[in-house]
């Protein structure tokens, strides 16, 4: 029987970590950064944790992002990032449920499938109804997100794993989650969606399906796409 745990979706300790845990993770940033070069308007990042895309973004268009976390230590980590790198980020702590902005934005992305911290579809449906609501008309909400693949997750569940830091991975498949466990303790969950419950969501917000790929290059989605990848505009 797998050891119980405290389900957290993002806990203070595994900012931590988190440096080392995506310093692999560079394919996403040319993709968000090729959106954020095609507005003029307000940009901001859900989930915005220690900057990592947060800060090329906003190097990349010469303005400000904006960027929203839960996490004071995530929000630290981006504040040092972007005064290292000279860039201006606007650092907001906050659920990116209860999303209010000041001026309506011509893009709101959300990176390395933070989405899936949300735990219930309620959460999801509320926060995609708040990015509804602060897109201007033809703005978009990028995001990406793995595809369950029970052949990863055969292969993995309960195994211990070096890279990128050691961890070991459980998967609740009655609760769509999966556990992420740094040897130190901390531990982290995501509870996966389908891409019927991704499309649902923009159904019932008020947006719509402008691309989804299954890679940051623009690969077509495959039967075998293992991320999905999703551009969608606000009617
Ligand atoms: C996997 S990290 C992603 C960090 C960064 N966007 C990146 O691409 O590397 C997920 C981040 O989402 C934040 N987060 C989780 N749930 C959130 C919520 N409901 N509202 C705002 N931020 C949240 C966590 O604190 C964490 O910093």
């Amino acid at each position: 029987m797998a050891p119980t745990i405290t389900v957290v979706s993002w806990p203070e300790a595994f900012a931590e970590r988190y440096e080392e845990w995506s310093a692999a993770m560079t394919a996403d940033i040319p993709f968000y950064v090729r959106l954020a070069r095609e507005t003029e308007d307000a940009v901001i990042e859900l989930g915005v944790g220690n900057g990592r895309v947060a800060v090329p973004v906003a190097e990349a268009i010469g303005r400000r992002v904006t960027g929203i976390d839960l996490s004071p230590a995530m929000l630290a980590l981006a504040r040092e990032r972007a005064v290292a790198t000279g860039v201006e980020l606007d650092l907001r702590e906050g659920n990116m449920r209860e999303l209010v902005v000041d001026q309506s934005a011509g893009l709101i992305y959300c990176p390395a499938r933070a989405l899936l911290h949300l735990p219930t579809w309620a959460d999801r449906r509320r926060t995609f109804e708040r990015v509804a609501a602060s897109l201007k008309p033809g703005g978009r909400f990028a995001w990406n997100a793995f595809a369950f693949d029970h052949r990863i997750a055969a292969g993995i569940d309960g195994e211990r794993q070096n890279e990128p830091v050691p961890h070991v991975v459980r998967y609740a498949v009655a609760d769509n989650r999966v556990d992420i466990t740094l040897d130190d303790g901390a531990t982290t969950s995501l509870w996966w969606a389908t891409k019927n419950e991704w499309l649902g969501l923009l159904d019932v917000s008020g947006l719509e399906l402008e691309a989804l790929y299954g890679g940051f290059d623009g690969e077509p989605l495959a039967d075998d796409s293992r991320e999905y990848v999703f551009i969608a505009r606000r009617r």
